[in-house]
């Protein structure tokens, strides 16, 4: 990690990328809860959540790599709140870390209320990407990310912990 003359956080440094901070990959969707995404309570279904989690954390991912993204693993996902039939559910995508070639993007949930405009989280997820390079199609290097609030700094030192975490059950996994 090295702080530049500006004040700037640049992590994971690597002479020949340039970083990038990390409002330059974050990500919004936005949709509105039809019937056919809804369960008999008239709630939003949770792998329709799931699917959607998937594409905007994908989004925020390509756009900091410029490069094809496979999901690697989700390690992290609760429903706090459900979505009801006709609200609108909004999700926000952030690149919290960079590994090597893989890095890891937080997603937030949103409800928001058409009639009173309450806004309510409903869930969280990280997940894991790895970058593909396009003619060998073997895992490559991502740029270096730059953080510039205390916020992403946060971020950046709990995306390391559910590392070691994720990193051990692979482990574990194939032993
Ligand atoms: C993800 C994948 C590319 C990793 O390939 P691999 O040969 O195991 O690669 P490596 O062991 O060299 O690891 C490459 C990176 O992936 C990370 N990684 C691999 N499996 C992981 C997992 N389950 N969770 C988190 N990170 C993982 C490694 O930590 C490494 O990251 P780093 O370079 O930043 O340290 C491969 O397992 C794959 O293609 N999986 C299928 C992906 C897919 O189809 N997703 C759904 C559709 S997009």
């Amino acid at each position: 990690m090295k702080r530049t003359r500006e004040g700037k956080i640049i992590v994971n440094e690597d002479v020949e990328m340039h970083g990038k901070p990390v409002s330059a990959s974050a990500s919004e969707m936005a949709e509105v809860v039809l019937p056919a995404q809804t369960n008999a309570l008239g709630k939003l279904l949770g792998g329709h959540v799931m699917h959607l989690v998937d594409i905007v954390a994908a989004m925020a991912a390509s756009r900091h790599a410029n490069s094809y993204m496979v999901t690697a693993s989700v390690d992290y996902i609760d429903f706090q709140n459900p979505v009801n039939l006709g609200e609108i559910v909004m999700l926000k995508s952030h690149v919290n870390r960079v590994f090597h070639t893989s890095l890891e993007v937080g997603v937030e949930v949103y409800s928001e209320d058409i009639l009173t405009g309450e806004r309510k989280q409903t869930t969280t997820a990280y997940v894991t990407f790895v970058a593909i390079d396009e003619h060998t199609r073997q895992p490559k290097r991502v740029p270096p990310l730059i953080l510039r609030t205390a916020e992403e700094r946060h971020r950046w030192r709990e995306a390391a912990k559910r590392r070691i975490i994720r990193l051990a059950h692979r482990h574990a996994k194939k032993h």
